[in-house]
């Protein structure tokens, strides 16, 4: 019978070798070992936690074993991440050591020493006193960046943006997996009775635990997971003037398609009519399944969004730009993700984010609004991106975008970044969403 610490080091190999995603492959895992709920939830724990948590306990190990850690083999190294995962952050009692070098003695039968010595030498301190010993003269940054487990380049951009004061606060929020929320789409669902309300979105709702898939409307498309930020980022463009009937729509950059499917849901009933368009064709047929309770009403195309914004100037009266984007401000929904980016990624994402966003505002009609949103909050893709797209067109300027949030979400605090809005995790409970409204004047 496979166990969950099995299915976890199963699944942190694939991570690690295949650059597989943990969170599109654990669930199978799990089906597969057909593991009790209890055991499930144990294998996800100690998957996404070590993953999530590696920089911390890589710094702990580098201390327990002889010489560098990255000399230990892989599959030993990951290993002593999970228990080390398990004696640590979770606080499980030190007999689990048994528990892996049971594992070790199966897997890899010369390394069970090693891994009883490394876990018994982990197993002294406590967390804190980890963290008090592996820090002892860091700087600031690193100590943190070692605390909360983050790459020390992202906690740096973090205290740009939130300050020093406020960053352990973000770092801790992105070290908590999100309680998913749901959208119940306008017109086509509600919310159910008796289901917690998101604190800002009209539709939003949190499950009461158990399967989503027992969700009512879910299987149908018309209540679906989606983070309160995104639902946020359609309701302000969907707000920004009331609509007309016959306004053209363009979602620019819509794959898989949660987006385009609020957008349909809100414009639909205006005789709106919306094209969603997605540079890959896989992503684009995700769209047109997200789009299945929508019959053939949303035209789905699958181009360059630059190449479709040049030819079709004065042509759509709202645009969402969803860009590409580093997902710094979804790291909590993606355990290993902190580790995969790299301060590189700017580097080919920031010329295509300013040419899609500079494509869309010529593409509007005059009083057309583009919506330039972003799972990030970093500047060179947000606030950088806009000021360079707006010097371009001398048309267009931005509009106060917290205002125009404050018309859904009246309670709404804290969420105003010059004249764009900046969820954040800590703040807001929803992903780190940049939103920027920005109209054709003339
Ligand atoms: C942040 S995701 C959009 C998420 C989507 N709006 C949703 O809510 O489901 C950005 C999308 O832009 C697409 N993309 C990247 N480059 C593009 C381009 N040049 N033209 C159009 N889409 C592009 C990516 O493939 C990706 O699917």
């Amino acid at each position: 019978m496979t166990t969950a610490r099995e299915v976890a080091l199963d699944v942190t190999a694939r991570v690690r070798d295949d650059d597989a995603y943990s969170n599109l492959i654990l669930p199978s895992a799990i089906r597969d070992a057909r593991l009790s709920s209890r055991d499930s939830g144990h294998a996800t724990d100690l998957t996404y936690g070590a993953l999530r948590w590696r920089g911390l306990l890589d710094a702990v190990l580098d201390e327990c074993v002889n010489g560098p850690l990255e000399r230990v083999d892989s599959d030993v190294r990951d290993l002593l991440r999970l228990a080390t995962y398990e004696l640590l952050v979770r606080r499980d009692p030190p007999h689990i050591i048994n528990e892996w070098v049971n594992q070790a003695n199966r897997r890899f039968r010369r390394a069970a020493g090693f891994v009883n010595a490394t876990l018994r030498a982990v197993s002294r301190r406590t967390a804190e006193e980890w963290i008090a010993t592996v820090t002892e003269n860091a700087s600031e940054t690193h100590a943190l960046a070692v605390r909360h487990s983050h790459p020390e380049w992202i906690v740096r951009e973090f205290i740009e943006l939130v300050g020093a004061g406020e960053v352990s606060d973000l770092l801790s929020a992105n070290n908590e997996p999100p309680v998913p929320t749901l959208i119940a789409l306008p017109g086509l669902a509600i919310r159910p009775v008796g289901a917690q309300h998101t604190e800002y979105s009209p539709y939003g709702f949190r499950s009461e635990g158990g399967s989503l898939s027992d969700v009512a409307g879910i299987s149908d498309g018309v209540v679906r997971v989606q983070d309160e930020g995104s639902q946020l980022a359609v309701l302000v463009l969907t707000h920004a003037f009331p609509i007309q009937p016959n306004e053209r729509w363009l979602d620019l950059c819509a794959g898989p398609g949660g987006k385009t499917a609020l957008l349909a849901a809100t414009g639909n009933p205006h005789g709106v009519s919306l094209e969603a368009n997605e540079v890959l064709p896989h992503r684009a047929e995700l769209v047109r399944r997200s789009l299945a309770p929508f019959g053939d009403s949303v035209a789905v195309s699958v181009r360059d969004g630059r190449e479709l914004c040049a030819e079709n100037s004065n042509t759509f009266d709202r645009i969402l730009v969803d860009a590409p984007c580093t997902g710094l401000g979804s790291l909590r929904r993606r355990a290993e993700s902190r580790w995969r980016k790299q301060p590189d990624d700017l580097v080919d994402l920031v010329p295509l984010q300013r040419e899609l966003l500079s494509g869309a505002i010529g593409s509007l009609t005059v009083g057309g609004v583009v919506a330039y949103v972003t799972c990030s909050p970093l500047a060179a893709e947000t606030t950088e991106v806009v000021a360079a797209s707006i010097a371009e067109h001398p048309e267009a300027e931005t509009v106060d975008t917290a205002t125009i949030l404050t018309t859904v979400a009246p309670s709404i605090l804290n969420a105003q970044r010059g004249s764009a809005v900046q969820l954040y995790p800590h703040r807001h409970h929803t992903d780190a969403m940049f939103i920027q409204l920005i109209r054709r004047t003339r």
